[in-house]
């Protein structure tokens, strides 16, 4: 169960989203359903903001790829936040949620020349560049364009986040970022650059980083790349990756990384941005679903869920963990467990097994904590599954965010 300032909570044994019961949005706007706590989001932001001092006047550039809801991305703008985006598709978003475009960082591996002109086009803050190649295809379009482009270097710090293996991206075998020796060949091309002003470096070295250790160790690399550059390094941007608790975690704070940035770089003329996206909109999110049938072989019980692993990928796809709560408190007190598992084709799709959970009848309601980032996002419309509603929580009233799919959403670009 997420606490209370998450914007989840049981308020006489009936869990809420701020003040709107679950058991409400769910016969309203059926299941599933993501719903998110908007005074719990910009909550985080503010704490992170707070934590982060003026200092550096370190700017959140919001991941986009956590959770991409336009309406999620307004109440981020309105809160401060920029984007840190990795496609023109999180550009156009960003851009529909009115997110300045001097607010938008362009992270990502494989930009396409379509996607950097669209970004020079919007007048995005930095480009964060991951190879030579790269850098000299913006070099070209900008030239072309007739207006120079802002550049960070993504360096690779060689740095174990320590975290699963899928979305670790600090190591020198990750494809990401740049190694020593690739810094140094286009540092060999600065002179040749006329439309390109490189003025920051840049990293990410993975995500639900829980220690400072890897987060001191990839920051100091990125100092001393700073300082031996043969640029005027005024812009560092210190990535995302701070994790958050799933489970029984030891949870790394916003105040503490906030905290820890303030330490890093104090005294150091760099100013900074960030690119958290978990941290702020994971905790805040739930995604509400129904029980559809109940199965029992032996002496293993099933619940068989209509969200399935299409709707929230991360256990299947990371093996990870998103802890269940009832939208109702059971009058029992007799608990046994069971494999909680989505109506999708593929084994894969369980969401947890042996959790103790007392007897429920088809149509009861529960909810899997902090799915707000990487769910609705990583949705899909696998086996001919609408994608699930979106529903913003403000107090007492709610909004739908994005409606159900429908059937018809499976085939229109096929007709
Ligand atoms: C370049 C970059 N920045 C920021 C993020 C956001 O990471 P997180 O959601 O862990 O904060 C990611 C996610 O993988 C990323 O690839």
């Amino acid at each position: 169960m997420n606490k209370t300032d998450d914007g989840f909570s049981y308020l006489s044994g009936a869990l809420h989203c701020e003040g709107v019961p679950m058991a409400r949005i769910a016969e309203d706007v059926g299941t599933p359903t993501y719903v998110y706590s908007r005074n719990a989001l910009v909550n985080r932001v503010r704490r992170l903001q707070t934590a982060l001092g003026t200092e550096n006047a370190c700017q959140i550039y919001f991941a986009v790829k956590a959770c991409s809801n336009i309406h999620i991305l307004e109440v981020l703008r309105s809160a401060g936040c920029g984007a840190d985006i990795v496609s023109s598709g999180e550009l156009f978003r960003a851009s529909v949620a009115q997110i300045p475009g001097e607010l938008v960082v362009f992270s990502g591996i494989g930009k396409t020349e379509k996607e950097i002109s669209e970004g020079l086009k919007a007048g995005i803050h930095i480009f964060n560049v991951e190879s030579l190649a790269e850098l000299l295809t913006i070099e070209r379009l900008a030239y072309a364009a007739g207006t120079k482009a802002r550049v960070a270097l993504r360096v690779n710090p060689n740095v174990d986040a320590k975290t699963h293996p899928y979305i670790s991206t600090g190591l020198k075998k990750n494809k990401f970022g740049l190694a020593p020796s690739e810094l140094r060949e286009i540092y060999a091309h600065l002179e040749k650059l006329r439309a390109v002003n490189i003025c920051g470096l840049s990293c990410h070295i993975g995500s639900q980083i829980l220690n400072e250790a890897p987060f001191v160790k990839a920051w100091k690399e990125l100092i001393k790349t700073a300082q031996e550059a043969p640029f005027d390094v005024t812009y560092l941007d210190l990535g995302g990756g701070l994790g958050i608790r799933y489970q029984r975690e030891k949870e790394y704070s916003l105040e503490r990384f906030g905290a820890l940035v303030q330490k890093t770089f104090k005294g150091l003329n760099y100013k900074l941005g960030i690119e958290p996206g978990r941290s702020i909109i994971g905790p805040v999110g739930m995604l509400l679903s129904q029980l559809v049938v109940t199965k029992k072989r032996g002496s293993r019980g099933f619940y068989i869920l209509d969200a399935g692993m299409n709707d929230l990928l991360r256990p299947a796809l990371y093996g990870a963990t998103h802890l269940v709560s009832l939208v109702e408190l059971p009058k029992t007190r007799k608990f046994s467990p069971v494999d909680l598992v989505g109506p999708v084709c593929e084994s894969s799709d369980s969401f947890q097994t042996g959790v103790r959970l007392p007897a429920l009848k088809a149509g009861a309601l529960l909810a899997f904590g902090n799915a707000g980032a990487y769910g609705m996002t990583m949705s899909s419309q696998y086996n001919s599954r609408p994608r699930p509603a979106e529903v913003l929580v403000d107090g007492s009233s709610y909004q739908v965010i994005r409606t159900r799919e429908t059937y018809a959403d499976l085939i229109q670009r096929e007709l």
